[in-house]
């Protein structure tokens, strides 16, 4: 069945996050080179980012490329930051134009100069903008973010400025790149395969999980509408006895 997921009833998820899988698959059933897979994904993205807008979802955040992404051969990894170039400097305006405000969450570190520039530019044009956050994960791994945060505490422990019994939950929240993110309500992950890839751990603690066989070039407006439905279907209960929502 389908049609609009129910906006009405506060079901709506607030924040999607999508584990964004597929793209190579998809390229080599077609006889073609990855490249073409991750080239299709970023139209697949560019509808994908609309639709959430439209939809009515406050943040979306995108799994574009992982930590471990890294060890991939250097001509797939050239390819993807090319893209990445190419997505920021095409998109940032019409992005901008929907009221899209843009964050990019991983270790910029590994990432080059111009790729910085341009991501720095996207996050401050766009910081004023308030009809949907997207958060791109981008060199990205969640241990890695864990551990930062541990450390950063660690660092404020030593100068005095935060007592390690002070320590809890929201403190380690908050030094997190998605400090200011509420965590996911819904994660989607493409292209059959059931883990998480070191997306997002400690954020997605009471997320509800959908799983699609649909590779991500793929994935359409419709596939994210199905998503919400089953999600709209689900009792979250947060480990109480009756559903809270
Ligand atoms: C997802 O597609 C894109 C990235 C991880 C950058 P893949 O490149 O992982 O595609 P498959 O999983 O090999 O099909
Ligand atoms: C996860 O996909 C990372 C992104 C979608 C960016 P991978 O394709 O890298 O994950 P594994 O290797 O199948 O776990
Ligand atoms: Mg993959």
């Amino acid at each position: 069945m389908h049609g609009s997921p129910d906006l009405s009833g506060g079901r709506m998820p607030q924040h999607v996050a999508i584990i964004m899988d597929g793209n190579g698959r998809w390229a080599k059933t077609r006889g073609l080179p990855r490249t073409a897979g991750h080239r299709k994904g970023v139209e697949a993205v560019r509808n994908i980012v609309k639709a959430a807008g439209d939809i009515g979802i406050r943040y979306l955040t995108l799994f574009s490329f992982s930590s471990e992404n890294w060890q991939r051969p250097a001509d797939e990894v050239g390819d993807l930051m090319q893209l990445l170039r190419f997505y920021l400097r095409g998109e940032i305006a019409t992005l901008h134009k929907n009221g899209v405000r843009i964050r990019v969450i991983g270790d910029r570190s590994r990432l080059a100069p111009d790729i910085i520039s341009l991501i720095e530019n996207a996050e401050s044009l766009t910081s004023g903008n308030t009809v949907l956050t997207l958060v791109i994960a981008l060199s990205y791994g969640a241990r890695q973010e864990i551990a930062v945060a541990a450390r950063r505490l660690a660092e404020a422990a030593v100068k005095g400025l935060v007592d390690p019994a002070q320590i809890d939950e929201a403190m380690l929240s908050g030094a997190l790149f998605t400090a200011d993110i509420p965590d996911p309500d819904l994660l989607i992950r493409t292209s059959g395969e059931k883990r998480i890839s070191n997306f997002l751990l400690w954020q997605i603690a009471y997320a509800e999980f959908v799983f699609v066989d649909t590779l991500w070039p793929d994935f359409t407006r419709r596939d994210l509408e199905d998503a919400i439905q089953e999600f709209c279907r689900r009792e979250r209960r947060f480990g109480a006895s009756v559903g809270t929502r």
